[in-house]
Order: structure tokens, then C-alpha cells, then sequence
């Protein structure tokens, strides 16, 4: 990073440790939900006492993942030569990488036997490695323990206990404003129906019958109160307290949530639920999104050579270790999963937690994602509002979609480019 730039950054950025005044610097924007800021910062300071001539700089990003990506788009966009490392969430990649934004790995040779497949294909373009897994979140089920015997074994028996439920405010929350958000919710639901966005060859099923059993599922519940309607402004932060300050008996939320809500002196249910993945409708299977964040560089950066050890030293074994030890975030290395390295540090057991994982449902892999996203949040979004029905919402969303992957040259017909 070139200094004027350094300053203009620095301006708001949370400078991290003292370390070469003059030497190497690094700009990282990353995310700071929840303690994630506290750990990274931690981490990169002792990045930088063993490589004293490199300079980390921390930038505040927005939570919301839509809200990243504009931030990102724009810097990028500008061929802007920082930030140097990006934070990539895992439906990014293809975008960044066909519109060159950023850094083929190759030339680093980076590693990624260890890694689970999914994370490696999804940050993979042509062929080659566009960003490192540095989390992997999946979507899970919070349930109250101290409320319910056992975790439901169906969506009916989820449905059923929701709706009954008068010892807490609300029987279900999920995160239901208009953003990506509401895509994972979206894709949870349509697993457990054993219905798709896309099928796996590439075409348009969001308006499949089983599809809109999946929306009305969560229309009903908030036309019923089971849900609250003030989750239609939701995002995942709102979620949680919802849950932890003792107000629902279930709630979809991811990982990270696990051990900010065990801290007794903060949590008014900590020991009192536990997870499990959302249960299945009959056709579908138990099912989890696939989410998280990879690291990547800048193809702009001036100092790629000094992006990529620190994102060698934050995607060692050690530092996700630590990262699941105390943020609940599962890491993407398999060998981490052998063992008892993790033990306690998850909210399942680790041999389960890697069942989830290999078994996520991942959102489709396109370089146009975020329209098609956003197609999908404003048809959902009005489903679930009252203003179409989920099935006139669905056509409405498959309509559009297929025409923006005809417009991109990206319709299962003419499907070369796709999915790398
Ligand atoms: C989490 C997930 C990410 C997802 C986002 C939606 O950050 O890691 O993949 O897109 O939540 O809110």
C-alpha cells in the first residue's frame, strides 16, 4: 500500500501494534461480529512480533454481509491497491475472481489437501485457488434444553412445539430482513424440503412445488405469531439477543453465537439450550447453509508477498484452533476435526460438526450471485410480508432469475463458466 493511501486509510482504521514504522503495511479489513475483532487483533499482533517488518491494519467493516460487499465492490471497482487482504464471504469468490479483483494463489503454492472439498471448489475459479477457507459457518438449529426433552426430529415436531409454545415470548426466530441473510434461511428451509435455487444442472427450480411447501412454511409461522413479525427487520445480532435474553424456545443462527450465549454473567440461558441442524419435511434431509469467510488478495495490492504469510499465519492450524476454542467458528481443516483438538471448543461434537459440514448446503456458485441474491431477497422479502402469495412470489423470483443467467450468458444451456 502506497503511503498517501495508507493515511486516508488509516484515517478510519483501528491501527493495530506499533510495530515498523517504516517498513511493510498491510490493510485487512475484517469482520467484528460478536468478539471476532478482539481475536484477530490479538493474532495479528503476534503476527507482527514475529515478522516486526510487516505492519497489519484493521479496518471496522459493517456486520451485514450485503453492506461488506457494496464496501468491497466500490473499493475494488476503483482499482483501489488496498486494501491488501480481503475477507471474502463464500459466495464472493467467483464474482471477485472473473472480474479480476483478485490474486490467483498458484504462485504461493498454497496447501489445500486439508481443507474440506466444498470450501477448496467454492474458492476456486478456473481452476485455480482465489482465496483461502479461513472459517466455515453452517447454519444451526438453537433449541431450549431446559424447555424441550429432546431436539425435534421433523419440521412438523419443530412446528408443533413453536406453535404451542406459551412459556416464552416467541416460538421460532430467524433472521427475516430483506439481505443475504434471508437467502440462508431460505436455503435451509428448501433443503428440508429437498428442494434447490438451482439444480445440478444449473437450471431455475426455486418455483418448484416443494419449494413454495419450504416459503410457506415461514410465511405461516409468521402469519401465525409462532414468529414475531419484528423479524422481517432482523439480521442475525437481533436474532441472537432475542434468544439470549430468554424470549425463544428455537432460533436459527450461526456458530458464533454458541459462546456469547454460554457467558452466565450475559446470557440469561446460558447451560440451558443446545443445537442441532434444522430437521427435515418429508422428501428433504436435515439440513445446513453453507457460509463463512476466506482470505484473499487484492489483485491490485502492492504487497501481495506480505498479504499472503499473514494469511498463512491466520489459516495455520493454530490460529484456528484458537479461532474455534474462542469464537465458536468451525475451521475448515479436516485434520482439526481427528483427535480431540476441538473438544469442547464446538457446539456439537467435532465428529458431528464435521458431518454437518461435509453434508451444508452450499448457495449456487455464479459470478452474478449477489443479483441473483438480491432477485430473491425482494421476492422472499414480499412473500413474507403479505403482499404475494409464497407461490406467485417463487415464479416471480424464477422468472427473473432465468433471465439474468440468459443476460450473463449463464443459463443452463449455455452453462460454460458456470461453476468452476
Ligand atoms: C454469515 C455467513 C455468510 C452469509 C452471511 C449471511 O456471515 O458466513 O456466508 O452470507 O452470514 O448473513
Amino acid at each position: 500500500m502506497r503511503l498517501p493511501r495508507a493515511l486516508v486509510f488509516l484515517g478510519a482504521a483501528l491501527a493495530c501494534g506499533s510495530g515498523a514504522p517504516e517498513g511493510i503495511v498491510v490493510s485487512f479489513p475484517g469482520s467484528a461480529l460478536g468478539a471476532e475483532a478482539e481475536l484477530l487483533q490479538s493474532q495479528l499482533e503476534r503476527f507482527m512480533a514475529l515478522q516486526p517488518e510487516i505492519r497489519v491494519v484493521q479496518q471496522r467493516t459493517p456486520d451485514a454481509a450485503d453492506q461488506r460487499h457494496r464496501l468491497y465492490v466500490q473499493w475494488l471497482n476503483a482499482w483501489a491497491d488496498d486494501p491488501d487482504i480481503l475477507q471474502l464471504d463464500v459466495i464472493w469468490t467467483p464474482e471477485f475472481a472473473a472480474a479480476g479483483w483478485t490474486l490467483p494463489l498458484k504462485r504461493f503454492e498454497p496447501d489445500t489437501s486439508d481443507f474440506f472439498p466444498a470450501t477448496v471448489a467454492t474458492n476456486s475459479w478456473r481452476g485455480e485457488l482465489h482465496a483461502v477457507p479461513w472459517f466455515v459457518d453452517v447454519g444451526l438449529l438453537y433449541w431450549r434444553s431446559d424447555l424441550l426433552g429432546r431436539a425435534p426430529r421433523s419440521l412438523d415436531e419443530l412446528l408443533d412445539a413453536a406453535s404451542r409454545e406459551r412459556r416464552v415470548r416467541h416460538g421460532w426466530v430467524w433472521q427475516g430482513a430483506r439481505y443475504e441473510g434471508l437467502v440462508t434461511v431460505f436455503v435451509e428451509l428448501l433443503g428440508a424440503f429437498g428442494a434447490a435455487i438451482l439444480d445440478d444442472a444449473g437450471r431455475v427450480v426455486v418455483d418448484s412445488p416443494q419449494a413454495v411447501r419450504a416459503l410457506e412454511v415461514l410465511r405461516n409461522a409468521l402469519d401465525a405469531g409462532v414468529v414475531p413479525r419484528d423479524a422481517l427487520s432482523w439480521q442475525e445480532e437481533q436474532t441472537r439477543f432475542a434468544f439470549q435474553n430468554g424470549h425463544a424456545l428455537f432460533m436459527r443462527n450461526w456458530p458464533y453465537a454458541y459462546p456469547l450465549m454460554q457467558q452466565p454473567g450475559e446470557s440469561a440461558v446460558a447451560g440451558r439450550f443446545r443445537v442441532t441442524a434444522l430437521p427435515a419435511a418429508p422428501g428433504g434431509r436435515p439440513s445446513a447453509a453453507l457460509g463463512g469467510s476466506q482470505l484473499a488478495i487484492n489483485a491490485r495490492s502492492d504487497e501481495p508477498d506480505a498479504a499472503w504469510q499473514v494469511i498463512a499465519f491466520l489459516t495455520h492450524p493454530d490460529q484456528m484452533r484458537e479461532r474455534a476454542e474462542r469464537l465458536g467458528q468451525y475451521p475448515p481443516r479436516r485434520s482439526l476435526y481427528a483427535g480431540d483438538s476441538l473438544a469442547g471448543a464446538l457446539a456439537i461434537p467435532p465428529a458431528e460438526a464435521r458431518q454437518v459440514i461435509e453434508h451444508a448446503v452450499a448457495r449456487p456458485a455464479t459470478p452474478v450471485y449477489t443479483e441473483l441474491s438480491g432477485v430473491l431477497q425482494i421476492w422472499l422479502h414480499r412473500a413474507l410480508s403479505g403482499q404475494e402469495s409464497p407461490e406467485d412470489a417463487l415464479a416471480g423470483a424464477a422468472r427473473e432469475i432465468r433471465k439474468l443467467l440468459k443476460r450473463s450468458g449463464l443459463a443452463a444451456e449455455t452453462r460454460d463458466g458456470m461453476a468452476p
